[in-house]
């Protein structure tokens, strides 16, 4: 197993959306495991696989660390599609691919989750609380969309200085990171 870097904001990866698995390949295996390691090395409780460079539909969450949820089985969640959701509620989040930026976001409270497991066995989850609201923000990043898409314009705004230091590198990094590449200078005519 190893931990990978993981992509930041500016990476076009975390916009796009990541492609569904036909099957499980011994690369998908890998992945997978690659993907534990490196959100536990991040101290992450969620982990999607565009955030490593990989468009496939594979996510990871692991609760256990925390009291409420520490008889809550780490999971990979394969090709998932929210297939039911009810209620509001706001919470302040984070995202490893937007390093030192936190924001009040508007979630459902209760989701009901159609999913593949690591045998391609199809699933299904009702997912409140915590649980919920990782799978809503990784399943999420399968759509290629963040946190800061949930904002208003006025508040991405706000953050935009803060939003090209993270993709400038400038923060303090405390796990292994991609940078986007820089855009070349266009040339004078
Ligand atoms: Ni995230």
């Amino acid at each position: 197993m190893a931990a990978l870097p993981i992509y930041v904001y500016g990476n076009d990866v975390l916009k796009k959306k990541a492609k569904a698995l036909k099957e499980i390949s011994n690369e998908t295996i890998q992945l997978i495991q690659d993907m534990f390691e490196t959100m536990h090395s991040s101290n992450g409780i969620g982990l999607a696989a565009n955030q490593v460079g990989v468009l496939e539909q594979v996510l990871v969450v692991d609760l256990s660390e925390m009291e409420e949820y520490k008889d809550t089985k780490p999971m990979a969640v394969i090709n998932p599609e929210i297939i039911d959701e009810e209620g509001e509620w706001e919470m302040e989040e984070g995202c490893l691919s937007l390093p030192e930026l936190r924001d009040i976001i508007t979630r459902s409270e209760k989701v009901t989750i159609k999913y593949h497991d690591a045998n391609l066995r199809e699933q299904k989850i009702e997912a409140t609380g915590m649980l919920g609201r990782v799978l809503q923000h990784e399943i999420d990043h399968l759509n290629g969309i963040l946190i800061t898409d949930h904002l208003s314009a006025a508040k991405r705004t706000l953050l935009r200085s803060k939003l090209k230091k993270i993709s400038k590198g400038d923060f303090e990094q405390k796990y292994p990171v991609v940078l986007p590449k820089e855009e070349k200078p266009k040339k004078k005519k």
